[in-house]
């Protein structure tokens, strides 16, 4: 797997988030709920030291909603205030506020003993590339809000948006890149389309699937395919391709191009709900 982001790039967003940091309270972090352990930079943790965090399962249409739940208690059990949402339709994102109000509980108490009060509470949006910050803080910002504007001095440079009363949001999101501990994580990434398709050949990926699919998902591909699976994921392709019609010059199987209409297909839903990973058990030695 060749796996070559671009690091002058990285730095500077890895720098600029570490300066922004400083400046707030609360780190929301998003995570993308196909793949919550996979799309998830282990590196925050160091980075957000000290600050309060809430931890946004996002895309919760996409995935299955028990594995989700089970994932949403994997990261309460760590110890995360934790939100499932699907920032596309909104669903979920008004809960934002009252959380971060809860998350930030410690510190509110803490000014208030020191006399502070109605100081706003600053918040942050980070995430990895594509895992939907964007249309995440969009959702969140809605109608009613505004921007506050630089606070000289304290905030140079920087935008805040007032999300209510007592919560600013730093307008730009902290990137960070998703780490490829080993193979698998790389392939949960590209199957999702978390990261370019460029890294990885469709039909790895297409393979990948087929191979998860039947020993998570059993049914599924009979059923979108009217195919009998085997033991071998590549013969299942070759099935498949036929049973679709997807066939090169000659009649034979056209394996590139329906591995790349499977791994679409996965990716519009089109084989339902699917979650690409599943919290480790409770006592397992994985955690
Ligand atoms: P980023 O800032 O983290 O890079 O991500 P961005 O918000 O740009 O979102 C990336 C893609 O993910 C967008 O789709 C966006 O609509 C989609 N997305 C974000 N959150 C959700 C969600 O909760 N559920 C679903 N289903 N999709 C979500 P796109 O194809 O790039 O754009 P568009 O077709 O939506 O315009």
């Amino acid at each position: 797997m060749n796996i070559e982001w671009y690091p002058g790039h990285m730095t500077r967003a890895r720098r600029m988030m570490q300066e922004n940091i400083k400046l707030i309270d609360i780190v929301i972090e998003l995570v993308d709920a196909r793949l919550p352990l996979s799309s998830k930079n282990p590196d925050i943790d160091k980075l957000a030291a000290g600050k309060a965090r809430l931890l946004v399962i996002n895309r919760k249409d996409m995935a299955d909603d028990a594995v989700t739940n089970r994932w949403a208690d994997y990261y309460r059990s760590k110890g995360f205030s934790v939100l499932c949402v699907d920032s596309k339709s909104g669903a979920g994102v008004r809960k934002v506020t009252g959380m971060v109000q809860e998350a930030c509980r410690e510190k509110i108490e803490r000014d208030r003993r020191r006399g502070i009060r109605n100081r706003p509470l600053r918040a942050m949006v980070v995430g990895i590339p594509n895992v939907g910050k964007s249309t995440f803080i969009n959702r969140l910002i809605g109608k009613n809000s505004a921007a506050v504007g630089n606070k000289p001095g304290v905030t140079r440079g920087k935008q805040w948006i007032k999300l209510s009363k007592t919560i600013d949001l730093l307008d730009t999101p902290g990137i960070l890149w998703p780490k490829f501990e080993d193979q698998a994580v790389g392939m949960r990434l590209a199957v999702s389309g978390s990261i370019s398709d460029d890294i990885l050949d469709k039909t790895e990926m297409a393979l990948y699937l087929i191979g998860y699919l039947k020993s998570s998902y059993p049914g599924v591909l009979e059923q979108r395919y009217g195919i009998t699976v085997s033991g071998n994921d590549a013969a299942d392709l070759e099935a498949i391709a036929l049973a679709r019609k997807c066939l090169a010059a000659g009649g034979a199987a056209d394996m590139d191009r329906m591995a790349a209409l499977l791994v679409d297909e996965f990716r519009t839903l089109k084989l339902g709900r699917i979650s690409l990973e599943m919290p480790p058990e409770a006592g397992s030695g994985d955690e």
